[in-house]
């Protein structure tokens, strides 16, 4: 018979009475740290073959602890195992189990650590695969925007500033745009990687412990670099989650920015784009109606992802060190961050498979509202040797005669120009010319079609 009888909590020989059943209703954390069961064990193995090197347990009773432990880590898998929320979080329910399954001897996995330790190195070895399988989705997300932008190279739209008509551009200049926001996103996540990589294990509750632990060889076998350095510090420590929120709400950020311009390029009065009914849904009163509703989505999740990591930054303000039951919360905070985003950036991915140009309409907006009257000014900057406000002024009269004779500008005739500026001869015909105006543009990081074309290239090579 165990001492350690079931349903009793670990601290059963201290407290004697039951904690009240509300707290134990909302104090217990299972139903959300149960997703870190496999780091826990991997992390609880690491520990007794440390011990085992260091000979403060047996050869025996480290093989029983392991072997307890692959066991709970088959029947978690396969659905098989009974979390209790009489036992808190993660970590009790693991040794509870151990107990039922190799007997006292489990009393050993805890020797020289604490739940406080525990649960950092459990969390930072699933923040680290996380943000993993985030950058392979971004990658992905990339690799699409990439193959959309190569076939819209000749695509031409308006470029705007105030959602106004600003310049010609190319679309996959826009596209190319969003390949630079998620290229940093996963930059900034794989920097996340090298800062969260000192291993917390071992740091016991706040002090360290007079066992005489080896904290480098857990280090190696968990993939940390180091052990960290301060135990106080070690405990208190959630810089890695605020890192991971910070990041992800960024990246939620470009979803939701990007979103919103499809939502404005979608709407009836631009027209810019169209998306599949996959991607739409429809209205319950107006039958012609198909909404971008997905998109809206994603503009909406940016708000918690933004909240979430208030949240964090908010329980950790006014926190004294070291460990307090307010840090329990980051789990389900992080948790649902990390979901919501996978999610939204597989739904990005979707809807630019199922999202085209309207590329008649494109033309036909980038066509309108004076567009390419800087190329004219910078036109007379280059060719008639006057400064850059000159050549500006000059321009702006012949939008203003254009605009009041209710002409474009390709429209005017050559009279008409120079009645203006008399400098001007046949040529000014193609500098207004839309093509020529985005090719014009070969300054680093234009818009031009080369430029463009070599920027797809160079990104195609660095994300096989
Ligand atoms: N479930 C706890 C948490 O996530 C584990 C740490 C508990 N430590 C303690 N001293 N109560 O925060």
């Amino acid at each position: 018979m165990t001492k350690n009888k079931n349903n009793e909590t670990i601290w059963g020989s201290r407290i004697k009475n039951h904690t009240s059943s509300l707290f134990q209703k909302v104090g217990n954390s299972i139903d959300t740290d149960k997703r870190l069961y496999k780091e826990d064990i991997a992390g609880s193995i690491a520990h007794v073959e440390m011990l085992f090197k260091q000979k403060i347990i047996s050869f025996k009773i480290k093989n029983k602890i392991i072997y307890g432990l692959n066991k709970i880590e088959k029947e978690i898998k396969n659905n098989r195992f009974k979390f209790k929320k009489t036992y808190e979080d993660i970590h009790m329910n693991i040794e509870k189990r151990l107990f039922q399954i190799i007997g006292d001897e489990a009393g050993y996995v805890h020797t020289a650590r604490s739940r406080n330790d525990q649960v950092i190195t459990d969390f930072k070895i699933w923040i680290k695969s996380s943000t993993k399988e985030i950058s392979i989705t971004l990658e992905k997300l990339i690799k699409n925007i990439l193959n959309l932008a190569e076939k819209n190279i000749n695509t031409i739209m308006p470029g705007f500033t105030h959602l106004k008509n600003a310049q010609p551009v190319s679309f996959a200049h826009y596209l190319m745009a969003y390949v630079e926001m998620f290229n940093r996103d996963k930059k900034r996540f794989k920097n996340n990687l090298d800062d969260l990589n000192e291993n917390p294990l071992g740091v016991a509750a706040l002090t360290g412990t007079s066992f005489d632990i080896d904290r480098y060889y857990t280090s190696k076998k968990l993939g940390f670099k180091k052990p960290t350095n301060n135990s106080i510090d070690t405990v208190s420590d959630r810089d890695f989650v605020l890192d991971f929120l910070y990041t992800s709400s960024v990246c939620s950020m470009h979803i939701s920015r990007i979103a919103e311009d499809f939502i404005i390029w979608n709407s009836d009065g631009f027209n810019l784009i169209n998306l599949t009914d996959k991607v739409v849904t429809g209205s319950s009163i107006m039958p012609q109606k198909k909404n971008p509703d997905l998109l809206e989505y994603l503009r909406g999740k940016t708000g918690g992802a933004y909240g979430n990591l208030f949240s964090m930054l908010t329980i950790l303000k006014g926190l004294p060190l070291s460990y307090f039951k307010d840090l329990q919360d980051d789990k389900e905070i992080v948790f649902k961050t990390n979901d919501t985003l996978i999610d939204s950036i597989k739904i990005l991915d979707e809807i630019l498979k199922n999202m085209s140009p309207n590329k008649k309409r494109m033309l036909e907006l980038a066509s309108s509202g004076y567009i390419t009257a800087t190329d004219l000014a910078d036109y007379l900057v280059k060719n008639h040797s006057m400064s850059f406000r000159k050549a500006y002024e000059k321009t702006a009269a012949i939008v203003n005669f254009a605009e009041k004779n209710k002409k474009k500008l390709n429209e005017l005739t050559l009279e008409e120009f120079k009645k203006i500026e008399p400098k001007l001869d046949h040529n000014v015909l193609k500098v207004i010319d839309l093509k020529n105006s985005i090719n014009s543009k070969k300054s680093y990081g234009g818009t031009s079609f080369d430029n463009i074309k070599k920027m797809i290239m160079k990104y195609k090579k660095k994300n096989d």
